[in-house]
């Protein structure tokens, strides 16, 4: 699988979730609570293998470094949300309006992604190369401990 198909339907993935979560509500903790946990272990997967197999080749590139190194920090305001709606009681009103502030970050960034860094990765890397990062990704994947990918 090539690494723009793997990191795609990873965002797929994500966004599904992130729907579901908004239609839960304060009543609903336990869905909200399970679904969360799902999210949350998919965006911990996702953003490793981004930062440590896809990213540093675009930070390698004079072109394209400078993306990369924003996205990164994007990751980390979304870990940080992450960490916080974690500790976060679920049946609060913060839990929700954080909630949708971290689906509206998630989404600019996969926006992003899959606009302007694939347009660049796309002129930057040969055919072979985003066949081989999408195999490692795919492998990195496969190895770490199955939680919410498994399900
Ligand atoms: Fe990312
Ligand atoms: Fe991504």
């Amino acid at each position: 699988m090539n690494a723009f198909t793997l990191l795609k339907n990873d965002h797929k993935k994500v966004a599904g979730l992130l729907e579901q979560i908004d239609k839960t509500t304060e009543r609903g903790v336990k869905t909200r609570e399970e679904l969360f946990t799902r999210l949350k272990s998919e965006l911990e997967l996702h953003t490793e293998i981004e930062e440590t197999i896809f990213y540093p080749v675009f930070e390698e590139n004079e072109e394209t470094r400078d993306i990369a190194l924003e996205a990164v920090e994007e990751h980390r305001i979304v870990k940080q949300f992450l960490s916080e709606l974690e500790s976060l009681s679920k049946d609060e009103e913060q839990w929700t309006a954080k909630f949708t502030v971290l689906k509206e970050n998630i989404e600019h960034h996969v926006e992003e992604e899959e606009g302007e860094m694939f347009k660049k990765a796309r002129k930057v890397l040969s055919e072979q190369q985003i066949e081989d990062l999408g195999t490692r990704m795919e492998k990195a994947k496969a190895d770490k401990p199955k939680a919410a990918s498994a399900r």
